[in-house]
């Protein structure tokens, strides 16, 4: 009885998002296209050409690590206000449609599950900043700078020292990104025995919390 009335709801449903899907993808070629044009225009120079990056300059944007956790929020909101005391200057003159364009066109890079809500709302890293501090001294500042300052400062890492990256990243998305790494760059992982620097759960944590005590 259940079983036959729900039959025509659920043709319906599967007709309907058929109808959807056709739609958004069609849209989204044209938005896609119409991004890569202004990425091309805007960006390439830096980002290089299919937003591979280039180390020491500026990072992947093709990255299937970034785009992965990388919400549409926060990168639209980088690339609005850029990233002050770096070279990602701010680009709010385009205006959100051409913004919301160039996303979908670095989302058409986008290879693996897409979880950045889940990873947005992981809990707040909770530990010892001094500890942190030893570790990112050890580990980090490499290839970060000795304060998280960035290509600037001569480091061949991002600047995640800076407020312009940590007002924009949550905790997860650090947590996830020291773990996991991003492939095909020098930011590797550092989680667990296959990680280069095998930090635990709890070293990750005291980075973080070390982390948001610089926000310059
Ligand atoms: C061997 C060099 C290297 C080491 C060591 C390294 N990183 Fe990175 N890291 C990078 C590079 C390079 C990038 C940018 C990736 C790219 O080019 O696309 C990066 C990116 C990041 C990002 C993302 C920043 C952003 O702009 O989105 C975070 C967070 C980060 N690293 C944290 C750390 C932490 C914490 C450590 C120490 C546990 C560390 N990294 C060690 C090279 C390194
Ligand atoms: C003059 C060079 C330059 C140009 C042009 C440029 N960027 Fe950047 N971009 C950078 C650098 C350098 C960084 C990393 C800053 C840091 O150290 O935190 C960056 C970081 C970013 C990030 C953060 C990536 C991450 O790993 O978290 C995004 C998103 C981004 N840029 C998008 C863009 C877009 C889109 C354009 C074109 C509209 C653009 N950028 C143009 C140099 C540039």
């Amino acid at each position: 009885m259940t079983r036959v009335s729900q039959l025509p709801t659920l043709s319906a449903i599967l007709f309907l998002s058929i109808l959807c899907s056709v739609n958004v993808s069609a849209n989204s070629q044209e938005l896609i296209d119409k991004g890569k044009t202004l990425y091309n225009q805007n960006c390439v120079f830096c980002h290089q050409a299919d937003a591979i990056g280039k180390a020491g300059f500026a990072p992947s944007l093709s990255n299937p690590e970034l785009l992965a956790i990388a919400s549409d929020k926060y990168l639209m909101a980088t690339i609005r206000d850029g990233r002050v005391g770096t070279s990602m200057v701010p680009y709010a003159h385009l205006g959100k449609e051409k913004i919301v364009a160039i996303v979908a066109y670095l989302r058409s890079h986008e290879t693996l599950t897409h979880r950045s809500t889940e990873v947005d709302k992981q809990r707040s890293a909770q530990g010892d900043a001094r500890k942190g501090a030893l570790w990112y001294r050890d580990i980090c500042s490499t290839c970060h700078g000795p304060e998280g300052d960035g290509y600037l400062a001569g480091s061949s890492g991002t600047a995640i020292g800076k407020a312009g990256f940590l007002n924009k990243a949550s905790d997860g998305f650090i947590r996830e990104t020291i773990k996991y790494g991003r492939s095909n760059t020098r930011m590797l992982p550092f989680y667990g025995s296959t990680g280069l620097a095998n930090l635990d759960e709890q070293e990750i944590e005291d980075i973080i919390t070390y982390l948001r005590t610089l926000n310059k």
